[in-house]
């Protein structure tokens, strides 16, 4: 036996250090200051941080994987990084509209690559991603976009409707970690932009299980946010939930609101502010930014305060069937 497991063996059978009553108590005493001293100052340095424009980093030299990237959101959003100087790596099913954008950016100058793929098959993902590493590069920005919304009450959504929102908008993102993630972590330094919606923030009618893919996707992040924090990889790779209100992209068919400062948000605008919160290091961004500030507010209220609010405003999304 080496002398390093004979020590082993030694501190294993040795009985557990009885510190006493008294030493526990003043580890006790000592946690709940330094608790207090950490809450304090994380309040007024977010306080302080609000007043603060933070700095938007340089994303040229990245190369950014954006999903569902033919169209709307995913399509801006390519618009705008290719704009700051980053590489995009176009995904999406739709061949034909990611081409076009592929176009797009290469006739602003931009570097820009397309790959169809579907994102409801993992192996296609994981085939479509060792293709990408081994033609473009190392993805170090990768942004979960692309989602389906079929929109009507719960008890008219068929089976087959509700798996596919859900492998789109929920379990695609969880294979897209797991294809991108393993470098990022290698490399340490990453930055994954996943997006939910305004309905993962507040319950909607006619949206029963798009919501639930959103409440999800804002799950996802928060714990793995948790997970890179306890390994001490959260400073290197970065996450950031996009909660959008309706967007003028025609995927919210049938939207009324009853006040016009209510109307539709341009996907040129989110795409603005997406590319600008992932630049800031931002955890969380709704768009317009007052929502997720409503939110949390909201929770503090009787539900029939808030009830009685969202009737006054009226606005949503009626059923497409
Ligand atoms: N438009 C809105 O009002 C709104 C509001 C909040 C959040 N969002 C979210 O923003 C994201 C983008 O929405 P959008 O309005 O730009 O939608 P969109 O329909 O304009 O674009 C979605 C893109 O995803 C692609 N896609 C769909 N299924 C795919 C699959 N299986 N594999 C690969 N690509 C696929 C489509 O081909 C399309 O190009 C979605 O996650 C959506 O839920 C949209």
């Amino acid at each position: 036996m080496t002398e390093h497991e004979m020590d082993k063996v030694n501190s294993e059978n040795q009985p557990p250090v009885n510190r006493g009553y008294g030493y526990e108590t003043i580890q006790l005493i000592l946690d709940i200051i330094i608790v207090h001293l950490h809450f304090w100052y994380y309040i007024f340095e977010h306080i302080y941080q609000l007043f603060l424009k933070k700095e938007e980093k340089d994303v040229r030299g990245e190369i950014v994987l954006i999903t569902g990237a033919a169209h709307g959101i995913g399509k801006d959003t390519a618009l705008e990084y290719a704009s700051k100087g980053a590489t995009i790596v176009c995904w999406d099913i739709n061949e034909r509209g990611n081409i076009e954008t592929v176009k797009e950016i290469k006739a602003m100058g931009g570097k820009a690559f397309a790959y169809v793929c579907n994102i409801t098959k993992r192996e296609e993902i994981l085939q479509v991603a060792e293709k990408v590493k081994k033609e473009v590069g190392f993805v170090s920005i990768l942004v979960n976009n692309a989602g389906i919304m079929p929109c009507h009450p719960l008890l008219d959504h068929n089976e087959n409707e509700i798996r596919m929102m859900y492998d789109i908008n929920v379990l695609a993102h969880f294979w897209m970690i797991q294809a991108f993630v393993p470098e990022m972590i290698e490399k340490k330094h990453g930055h994954i932009i996943a997006l939910s919606s305004c309905a993962g923030l507040f319950g909607l009618k006619n949206l029963v299980p798009y919501c639930g893919t959103k409440f999800a996707v804002k799950g996802v992040m928060s714990s793995f946010y948790e997970e890179l924090r306890t390994i001490g990889l959260h400073e290197h790779i970065k996450l950031t939930t996009i909660y959008p209100y309706m967007v003028d992209t025609g995927l919210c068919k049938k939207p009324h609101f009853r006040f016009k400062f209510m109307k539709l948000i341009s996907p040129q605008e989110v795409a603005k502010t997406i590319v600008s919160a992932q630049r800031r290091g931002i955890m969380e961004m709704s768009i317009p930014q007052h929502y997720l500030y409503l939110e949390k507010f909201t929770n503090f209220l009787p539900r029939k305060a808030s009830e009685a609010v969202n009737d006054f405003l009226n606005s949503g999304v009626d059923s497409d069937l």
